[in-house]
């Protein structure tokens, strides 16, 4: 009596942790699983997009405007750093169709196509230029200096007024 007493016990134990297991494991999987349905339907280059902006520290995201005057002086120089740097994917107009654009799995950005470049602000695209964006063939130009930096995204913004 005493031991069948006993198994009960550990049977009835053994079941209410099971349940409890369970309830907690589907817990988890239906909260997850919401979590991640948007992403799916996300195009693969939406996602590289928004990977490459997580990147960028918040300090930058949150700029409006470049900190450098987009006078002729920096717009100059930032067409000619251009010119040597970027065309070559970017395209001389930024148009995303440089010569080595085809050969790159993510097609280089088309800086006037304006709602889609303006994902990333003044200060993203000073990070990304400065650090590239890891997976999608965006070099880090870490050899320009801030003012550099800054004057090539003067020039890049002053493409897309043009294209406006
Ligand atoms: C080897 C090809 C290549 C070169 C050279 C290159 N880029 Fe890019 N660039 C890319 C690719 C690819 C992306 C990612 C496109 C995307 O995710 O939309 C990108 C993205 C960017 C972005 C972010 C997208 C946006 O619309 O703001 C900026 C800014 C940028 N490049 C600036 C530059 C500048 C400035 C130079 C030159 C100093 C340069 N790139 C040189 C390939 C290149």
């Amino acid at each position: 009596m005493n031991s069948h007493f006993k198994k009960c016990q550990f049977t009835c134990l053994l079941i209410t942790s099971l349940t409890l297991v369970l309830i907690v494991t589907s817990t988890f999987v239906l909260a997850n699983g919401k979590g991640h349905h948007p992403e799916k339907k996300m195009s693969e280059h939406m996602q590289s997009m928004m990977a490459a902006k997580e990147g960028v520290p918040e300090e930058y995201q949150i700029m409006e405007r470049t900190p450098v005057l987009p006078d002729e002086d920096s717009l100059q120089l930032g067409s000619k750093l251009f010119l040597q740097n970027c065309s070559v994917c970017h395209g001389e107009k930024g148009n995303g169709k440089g010569p080595a654009a085809a050969a790159l799995k993510t097609p280089p950005a088309n800086f006037l196509d304006i709602k889609h470049s303006a994902t990333y602000g003044p200060g993203d695209k000073y990070w990304i230029i400065g650090n590239g964006t890891g997976s999608t063939g965006m070099p880090a130009f870490t050899q320009f200096t801030p003012v550099q930096r800054w004057n090539l995204v003067n020039h890049i913004l002053q493409l897309q007024q043009g294209a406006q």
